[in-house]
């Protein structure tokens, strides 16, 4: 299945389930709380925050882990046998950024070991072809060390902000009291933008401005649906009680440098 093809199927899973979701709690004011103004963490144990952190954020950020892994196995710095560690792995959209960016590279997913921990268990779980996929529900500040030592990626998909100074600290811990067995190691760290909400440039189209072979902000703008965010407009328009700001970030911020191991 193409990349296009597994986005549009997901937005399709995940926007049902979140209109069941809001129908059952009412209305979509929690959605508010998936903001991280004033330093504020959302509660993605909610399922309709999870929904709408999907439906807002899951195409770009698939496009950008995608070109992120592409990018690091183009470098050649690992030999073929990748074992990752996705830390804040959520439902492990970087998983599948990594599955197609090894299918497009000509690669074999078997050479993939991949597992996420997170805190919260994530809906929407998924390992694609990497049968060799863990998802471990845990604060990872509760360890000491890894639970393996032959991780040879260590990725950081828009998590690392969630860690306070302290809990940084006992994670930068667990990596020095961790044995290490590979000589070679990779570190991944995609960071987030948490400037205002309203800097996301959705227009509902985009310029032809993304390298070929990916998505890019064209492919973006025909391949999301229209029609989710005039739903939630809508949603809004008779609740009241808040406007849900709907910007599915676009993906032009991503587009313009195909070096995404450190975008917004
Ligand atoms: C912004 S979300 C990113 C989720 C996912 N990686 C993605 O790409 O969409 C940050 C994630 O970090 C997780 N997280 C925060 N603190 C954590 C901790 N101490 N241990 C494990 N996961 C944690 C949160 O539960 C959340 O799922």
């Amino acid at each position: 299945m193409s990349m296009e093809r597994f986005i549009e199927r997901k937005l399709r899973k995940v926007f049902r389930d979140f209109q069941q979701e809001a129908d059952s709690v009412g209305g979509l004011c929690a959605c508010k709380d998936l903001t991280y103004e004033g330093g504020n963490r959302p509660d993605y144990k909610s399922a309709l925050v999870q929904q709408y952190y999907m439906l807002r954020y899951f195409p770009a950020y698939l496009a950008e882990y995608y070109l992120m892994y592409k990018h690091m196995l183009q470098e050649r710095f690992l030999g073929e046998s990748l074992k990752v560690i996705s830390i804040g792995s959520g439902c492990g959209i970087d998983c599948w950024g990594l599955y197609f960016a090894i299918c497009d590279s000509g690669g074999d997913p078997k050479r993939v070991n991949y597992t996420g921990i997170d805190i919260v268990k994530w809906k929407y779980q998924e390992i694609l072809h990497i049968d060799n996929s863990y998802f471990i529900n845990k604060d990872i500040t509760e360890w000491t060390k890894l639970d393996e030592n032959d991780y040879n990626v260590i990725v950081f998909p828009k998590s690392i902000g969630e860690f306070s100074d302290k809990d940084f600290n006992i994670v930068c811990d667990i990596f020095v009291n961790t044995d290490f067995s590979e000589k070679r190691i990779c570190g991944l760290c995609s960071l987030m933008d948490i400037g205002k909400e309203g800097d996301a440039e959705w227009q509902g189209q985009g310029p032809q401005d993304g390298p070929q072979g990916h998505l890019g902000a064209e492919g973006f703008s025909r391949l999301y649906p229209n029609h989710i965010g005039k739903v939630i407009h809508r949603h809004c328009n008779h609740c009241n009680h808040c406007s849900l700001p709907f910007i599915p970030i676009s993906l032009r911020k991503y587009c313009s440098n195909s070096s995404s191991s450190t975008t917004t």
